[in-house]
């Protein structure tokens, strides 16, 4: 049995419906038990436990206001450390394997520079540096799940979008389908990432496991294949999206810096993940103008 923790997120929900699509036995909460409070996890363990073994929990729930995050710290810090630390004590009783997701958000987005001038992508094991309250707690989440459960994978990812909620490429289709022209930051690169290639890789994961290869414990990054900057992926929403009838006017694509926006957290300049270590597992990393496509054929409601 699979526990599935933050159901109702948009990474939570398209996870949920993969698992309910792939017929493995799970169970899933939200909000209704809250991750921060030990005593109504473990009551919620208890319940899901007395009808089936728990085999894997997966934590999808986070806090993820960024910006909001600076002003609300603790709240923060107790979904993204407490309740981080919580689901992998409860996962440990349980003898249970964790997959729990963080963020490019822990490095600096500085990059590495080895030799020459441009930077590599960020390796699972590059020290991390967080520049921000929400990196700052999803940097301690990770520990205090190595900590707390040993049998554990951390998947990072980056630049996610899903149908299920509040993204970049929902809000592209809205401001493009209102305004004739829009700024984009050209000066933070990254990999677009779709919530469905994302939650396939979980159940990846798990279905390698559980047909009995080994995947070692620890972290492992997850995106989508090729880094573009936020502006160049407004100009293929804007492209694709004319293609599939998603934008049904025209709008000038403009790029702007950071700068140009000022905000109360810095964001990663470069957030682009090395995913040698997932791909060297036989897992499928789809490019992210392909994901893109496939998304704006199936997804926008
Ligand atoms: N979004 C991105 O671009 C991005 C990028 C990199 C990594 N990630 C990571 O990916 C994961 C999923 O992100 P997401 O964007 O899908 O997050 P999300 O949409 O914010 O979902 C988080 C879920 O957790 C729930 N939750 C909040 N407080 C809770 C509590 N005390 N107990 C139980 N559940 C609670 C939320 O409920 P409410 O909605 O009611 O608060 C929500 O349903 C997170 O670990 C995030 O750090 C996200």
């Amino acid at each position: 049995m699979i526990w599935l923790i933050g159901n109702k997120g948009m990474l939570g929900t398209e996870l949920s419906l993969l698992l309910e699509k792939s017929g493995l036995s799970f169970v899933e909460t939200d909000r209704e038990v809250d991750i921060t409070n030990m005593a109504a996890l473990t009551a919620a363990y208890a319940e899901i436990a007395e009808k089936e073994q728990v085999k894997w929990i997966i934590n999808c729930a986070a806090y993820t206001a960024v910006e909001k995050a600076e002003d609300d710290v603790e709240t923060c810090r107790s979904l993204n450390v407490l309740g981080a630390a919580n689901i992998a004590a409860v996962a440990n009783n349980a003898g249970a394997r964790l997959i729990h997701i963080s963020t490019d958000y822990v490095f600096d987005g500085k990059g590495i520079v080895e030799g020459g001038t441009s930077t590599r992508p960020y390796r699972e094991n590059d020290a991390t540096n967080p520049i921000g309250v929400y990196g700052f707690t999803k940097r301690d989440g990770e520990l205090a799940v190595l900590e707390n459960n040993p049998a554990s994978y951390i998947i990072r990812t980056a630049w996610l979008y899903g149908k299920y909620g509040n993204n970049f490429v929902h809000t592209m289709l809205r401001l493009m389908n209102e305004q004739d022209e829009i700024k984009v930051v050209n000066d933070q690169l990254g990999s677009p990432t779709w919530t469905f290639d994302l939650s396939s890789t979980v159940l990846a994961f798990i279905k390698i496991v559980e047909s009995g290869k080994n995947i070692p414990f620890g972290i492992y990054h997850f995106t989508n294949e090729g880094n573009i900057s936020w502006f160049d992926f407004a100009k293929e929403i804007f492209k694709q999206g004319r293609e599939h009838g998603r934008i049904t006017k025209d709008c000038a694509v403009k790029p702007c810096t950071s700068a140009d926006y000022p905000a109360k957290v810095k964001r990663p300049a470069y957030s682009v993940l090395d995913k040698s270590k997932i791909a060297a597992l036989g897992i499928e990393i789809p490019a992210w103008d392909i994901s893109l496509r496939e998304f704006l054929k199936l997804c926008v409601v």
